[in-house]
């Protein structure tokens, strides 16, 4: 029997956007996916029907034995313009925060994760600098209507995919493509609100952990080339370190600092004392793990000489993982590569508490799902050794509580442990959801 320690959050996690539908109700503002066309033709309007159903959810939270529940808060529902405060959307998460305390539920609370409001992106969105300075208030605003009784913040949502997928390959919201500058720019001034949000948490005095919830990808060499080892380096340095070296160390890696300047000219768009901000000090990190990425280089490809390949087999630190089996969304499924992330996040900043805020895999089994049960079982194991080689992980939030809008993909990806019949809005557990109360309730596996 393996025990986790004393403590240890037992989460699921989901995001405002993916479930709560509702898009009109109580004065919420549109948000930049609420008019994004996703390659699915699928759309948020409905999701989960969450907004509604929040009360029945909160039981199922119950009966899936958790003690924690990472949510995000709609910024365009708390302020619909970007900047006018709607009190309505403040009272919905309160009475949402209230009723996870009362069931011995901690809320773990991203402040974003993707919904930008739409009046903010037609003054340039995160290209605009002056977005970073309005998520801070937005943040200050919600410090004060939820600090008294949540203790655990995440300020952005994987930065990086957000610049990825919304600035270079037009497939989310805002849906840029190729646009290498802009996502450069979006990543620094992401970093510079989580930087502000930090500071005013700090200046306000609330009571409670803050950290930056990224999805920090190992990597690894597709063969024993040296061109695939330094197109890994080169990638954990876009992927990575980017974000993490300048939370952690105030500064942004030489090697990216040359890369980017190479792609799109000077980053004129870092100001002197950014990363003084960007690097205050943060209580612990969210990680976001699915899966490696194995590098094999491609001379020539633009903007980034690399592929990305999934492999039949990895290299990980604890030996060769061959058969490497994958999601239904195609992603390989390697635990052991959580363990590698997770003590090497541990060795280069400094022994960070870590909570892994999501993991996850793509099944469509309606409820017999016992490739998702193997998935959980085998990156707690992973996660367990990375306890045991002295990784201050703080806790773990399987993605997803429930199946939901899963952007670009729609509906059709299926990642809860718990089913929902998107016609009449049933919602069942799946065997995974019960395998996983079990160690929940243990805290053991
Ligand atoms: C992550 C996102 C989350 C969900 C999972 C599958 O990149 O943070 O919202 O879409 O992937």
């Amino acid at each position: 029997m393996k025990r986790f320690p004393e403590g240890f959050l037992w989460g699921v996690a989901t995001s405002a956007f993916q479930i709560e539908g509702s898009l009109d109700a109580d004065g919420r503002g549109e948000s930049i996916w609420d008019r994004f066309d996703t390659e699915s033709g699928d759309r948020g309007d409905v999701a989960c029907d969450h907004y509604r159903r929040w009360p029945e959810d909160v039981e199922l939270l119950c009966d899936l034995g958790v003690n924690a529940y990472r949510f995000s808060l709609a910024w365009p529902r708390l302020f619909p313009d970007g900047r006018r405060r709607e009190q309505r959307g403040f009272d919905h998460y309160g009475r949402l925060i209230d009723a996870l305390l009362e069931r011995g539920i901690e809320p773990v609370v991203t402040l974003y994760h993707w919904d930008l409001p739409q009046a903010l992106e037609e003054e340039g969105g995160w290209r605009n600098r002056d977005t970073a300075a309005r998520f801070a208030d937005f943040a200050t605003q919600c410090y004060l209507a939820f600090g008294d009784r949540v203790r655990w913040w995440l300020t952005i949502n994987e930065p990086w995919i957000v610049g990825l997928l919304g600035y270079l390959h037009g497939l989310h919201a805002p849906g840029y493509k190729g646009d290498v500058l802009g996502e450069v720019t979006v990543f620094h001034h992401l970093l510079l609100a989580h930087g502000l949000a930090v500071q005013a948490f700090r200046a306000g005095g609330t009571d409670g952990r803050i950290g930056l919830a990224p999805n920090p990808s190992p990597h690894y060499p597709a063969s024993d080339d040296p061109a695939d080892a330094e197109v890994a380096r080169a990638s954990d340095g876009y992927v990575n370190r980017w974000f993490l070296d300048a939370v952690f160390r105030g500064s942004y890696p030489d090697d990216m600092r040359v890369r980017y300047e190479e792609v799109v000219g000077p980053l004129d768009f870092i100001r002197d004392g950014d990363l003084e901000v960007i690097s205050a000090p943060t209580d612990y990190l969210g990680v976001n793990y699915y899966a490696p990425r194995v590098m094999q280089a491609a001379p020539g490809d633009t903007p980034w000489p690399w592929r990305v390949i999934v492999p039949e087999g990895v290299r990980t630190t604890g030996g060769f993982t061959g058969g490497v089996a994958s999601t239904e969304a195609g992603t390989p499924i390697v635990p052991a590569a959580l363990t590698d992330v997770l003590v090497r996040l541990h060795e280069d900043y400094d022994g960070i508490p870590i909570l892994i805020t999501e993991n996850g895999a793509v099944f469509a089994d309606r409820v017999h799902d016992e490739r998702r049960v193997a998935f959980i079982r085998d990156h707690l194991a992973a996660l367990h050794d990375a306890l045991e080689q002295g990784v201050n992980v703080l806790g773990y939030c399987h993605w997803s509580f429930l199946d939901n809008f899963e952007w670009a993909l729609g509906y059709g990806q299926r990642f809860g442990l718990v089913h929902v019949d998107y016609e009449t809005q049933e919602r069942t557990i799946k065997d995974s959801g019960r395998y996983y109360a079990g160690i929940a309730r243990r805290s053991a596996l």
